[in-house]
């Protein structure tokens, strides 16, 4: 009898044994073959695990970008009234992130039905018309310092609230409403185009390239206390929108706001003015005289000044002219915005083409032109829209590797390029790229074209919005099913 035990126990320990064993190896075989093919580790092998099970998903504690997920497009389940505070309301094509950020979703949400009501600084340019009644404005006059003047929008806003119905959810793009108020609003939500944090990488780049004339600022020493500051005063504000995985990663780690209270939304371009166009770069390529022996057409875009890494450009782009004809005589570089560095990229000769700022139309066929975009930028804030347009019009992709880039946009070789930001990297990149040949890049920009939809078109961005904001205002709607919406 316990003789008998025994062997049982025995049995039934070595079995054990096997099956831990078993596990253990099949555990590491999985980690070694997803760590090895995960890029950013945030794994879409997890993502796919979790959508596979069926179970509903908890949105406002979703841990990855809320691009991944997919929502109907049906009409809207409910209307919302929507408040939103933004220090400067575009006009036209001269805008930076946040303000496109800003005109693309709000507009997108307002003729989807929902009612708008937009608090910004007064401009003498008249608005546009956007066609949609959904759209009200509530301009205020500027502080010195351009911010919006927060009793008086606040005033404007308590006014709205009380006419009609209240607000079911109010929205700032970053500190357009400060957290002195902000933190009286529970159906709040922020967008991030820029953390502190996030800087201190701009910083360190630019000191690094500074020249011996130039005196040392004092912006890199500054700016750990201001990562401090926000850290103290970024809980204030209830919900957070961060525009990149990396972002979203250090709100949470380094700014210590809780998981269900920051959420990932990749910024999203307009798919149906960014796509895939043959003629329309093909007449580009003849109305600027671009020859067809020009077998490497590189774009660069956006403004032309020293944050948006044009001193480094300009220089790899010298040397290279300089030391290789063959280049030369082979590849063109097509410029399109303004800035301090447009008289100098002129200056470099026939080769570089500097095409001054372009309307969205032509900005699309622009991409359309190109063999290759290139973003040299040294900012490390928010996600840059033209490298989602470049993506979307199906081209490869080169930039910096700043965290929100790699971790969100350009996440492997399969789409483009990264490089460190110094001269002697950029121009091996750019050797890279040149020697790789058209066949390389036209697989590149498909791989790149793929994942732009997938991930980066307003449409994606505008269904994930609606639906955080129908979520905060109503529980019911934080349920996700994989199964869509
Ligand atoms: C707007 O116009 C007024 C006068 O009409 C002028 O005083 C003001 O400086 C202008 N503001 C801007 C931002 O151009
Ligand atoms: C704006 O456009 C709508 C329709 O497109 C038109 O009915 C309305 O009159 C326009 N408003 C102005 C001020 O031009
Ligand atoms: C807006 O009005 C509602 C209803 O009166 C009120 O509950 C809410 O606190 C108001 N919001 C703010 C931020 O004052
Ligand atoms: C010059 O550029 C071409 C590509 O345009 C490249 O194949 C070649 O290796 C370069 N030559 C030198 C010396 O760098
Ligand atoms: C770029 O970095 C490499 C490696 O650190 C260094 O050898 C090189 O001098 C740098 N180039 C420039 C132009 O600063």
């Amino acid at each position: 009898m316990s003789m008998a035990r025994d062997r049982i126990s025995i049995f039934s320990f070595q079995y054990l044994s096997y099956v831990v064993i078993i596990l253990s190896i099949c555990s590491l075989i999985l980690f070694l073959s997803w760590s090895h093919y995960c890029n950013y580790c945030y794994s879409p092998y997890q993502i796919i695990i979790a959508q596979k099970q069926n179970q509903p998903i908890n949105l406002l504690s979703y841990p990855f970008a809320w691009n991944h997920l997919i929502f109907s497009s049906d009409p809207p389940k409910r209307f919302l009234k929507i408040a939103l505070f933004v220090k400067k309301w575009p006009q036209k094509s001269h805008a930076g992130g946040l303000e496109r950020h800003a005109l693309t979703l709000h507009l997108a949400l307002a003729r989807r039905g929902h009612d708008l009501h937009i608090f910004t600084t007064s401009t003498n340019s008249s608005i546009s018309n956007y066609s949609t009644d959904n759209l009200h404005f509530h301009f205020s006059k500027p502080t010195p310092g351009g911010y919006l003047d927060q009793a008086v929008v606040w005033e404007q806003f308590q006014a709205q609230n009380s006419t009609g119905k209240p607000f079911d959810i109010v929205h700032t793009e970053s500190v357009g409403l400060r957290y002195t108020r902000a933190r009286y609003v529970t159906n709040l939500a922020v967008t991030w185009h820029g953390i502190a944090y996030e800087t201190i990488h701009s910083d360190i780049i630019q000191e690094l390239l500074r020249t011996p004339q130039e005196p040392q600022t004092k912006a890199l020493a500054e700016r750990a206390i201001k990562v401090v500051e926000e850290v103290k005063f970024f809980p204030n504000y209830a919900h957070h929108v961060a525009t990149s995985d990396h972002a979203g990663d250090i709100l949470k780690r380094v700014y210590m706001i809780p998981e269900e209270r920051v959420h990932i939304i990749l910024n999203g371009v307009d798919q149906e003015v960014f796509r895939p166009d043959i003629s329309k770069g093909k007449e580009f390529k003849q109305r600027h005289g671009i020859p067809d022996s020009k077998s490497l057409v590189i774009g660069l875009a956006g403004r032309l000044v020293k944050d948006k890494g044009h001193p480094l450009m300009f220089e790899a782009l010298k040397q290279i002219m300089a030391e290789n004809s063959t280049f030369q005589d082979s590849s063109m570089v097509l410029v399109a915005g303004d800035g301090p560095w447009g008289a100098r990229y002129r200056d470099l000769g026939p080769n570089i083409l500097v095409l001054g700022p372009l309307e969205q139309a032509e900005l699309a066929s622009f991409y359309n032109a190109i063999d290759i975009f290139v973003n040299p930028t040294l900012r490390a804030q928010g996600l840059d829209h033209t490298l989602l347009e470049a993506m979307l019009t199906g081209k490869p992709v080169m930039a910096t590797g700043l965290a929100s880039i790699v971790g969100s946009v350009i996440v492997g070789s399969e789409m483009g390029y990264t490089f460190s930001p110094n001269v002697t990297y950029l121009k091996k990149a750019i050797y890279d790229l040149s020697d790789g040949g058209k066949e390389v890049l036209d697989k590149k920009g498909q791989v790149a074209r793929q994942r732009g939809l997938q991930l980066f078109t307003s449409t994606k961005m505008v269904a994930a919005y609606e639906r955080l904001f129908l979520c905060i205002s109503s529980a019911k709607y934080c349920e996700y099913r994989p199964s869509g919406s």
